[in-house]
């Protein structure tokens, strides 16, 4: 009798659902990854659950950080909280104590923050400039995750400034790749670029 399971399944239904799947793919026991864009926390609290040794949270927004952490605060518990380093900075400055190829995932969720001050968002400068140096901070095998809502129009120019960056790295050392929907319009999107082994 064949084993094989035929029920009906929705492999994704958004942008995130996608994403989890590579952070799951690629987060072990031992790694640090860092939220470049934590906001209420729901990425960090994803982040959380697959129990990276270390996971650095940042933001700009003090009041991004405080409710991320009442959200982990309700959700984990105190040791695994203790493995989360909450950071008051724009993303373009990694804390210094991390090192250069030593992180396995960095992600960020452009925009701005939902049900926040609009008027604070990411921005395409200085979300490039952040990924030049997230890219030095990346272990061999490790990714970033970029998630890009081009439904605003600073949003569609950072989506537009990101794709050309990462079209242009070398492919002999990182892997891009680009997933859209092809059906929904002016829908998120998915970077995901890896450093090759
Ligand atoms: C779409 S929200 C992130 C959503 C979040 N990951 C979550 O799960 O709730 C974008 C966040 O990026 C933050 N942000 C904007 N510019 C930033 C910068 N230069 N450095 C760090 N964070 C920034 C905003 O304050 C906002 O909280």
């Amino acid at each position: 009798m064949s084993m094989i399971n035929r029920t009906p399944f929705s492999l994704f239904s958004s942008h995130l659902d996608l994403a989890h799947q590579y952070w799951a793919a690629l987060v072990k026991a031992d790694d640090i990854v860092i939220d470049a864009t934590c906001g209420n926390g729901l990425d960090t609290l994803a982040l959380a659950r697959f129990k990276p040794k270390r996971i650095y949270a940042l933001d700009i927004q003090k009041s991004a950080l405080d409710s991320a952490g009442e959200l982990i605060n309700k959700h984990l518990s105190a040791v695994d909280q203790e493995k989360i380093e909450w950071v008051l900075t724009s993303h373009v400055i990694f804390p210094s104590e991390i090192l250069d190829n030593s992180v396995k995932l960095i992600v960020y969720n452009l925009g701005y923050l939902p049900k926040g001050d609009k008027s604070i968002v990411t921005k395409p400068e200085t979300t490039l400039q952040s990924l030049e140096n997230a890219l030095k901070l990346i272990t061999l095998g490790g990714c970033i995750s970029l998630t890009c809502y081009p439904g605003h129009p600073e949003g569609a120019k950072e989506e537009r400034d990101l794709l050309e960056y990462a079209a242009k790295l070398h492919p002999k050392e990182w892997s891009c790749c680009h997933h859209c929907w092809l059906n929904r319009n002016q829908s998120p999107s998915l970077l995901i670029i890896q450093k090759k082994m």
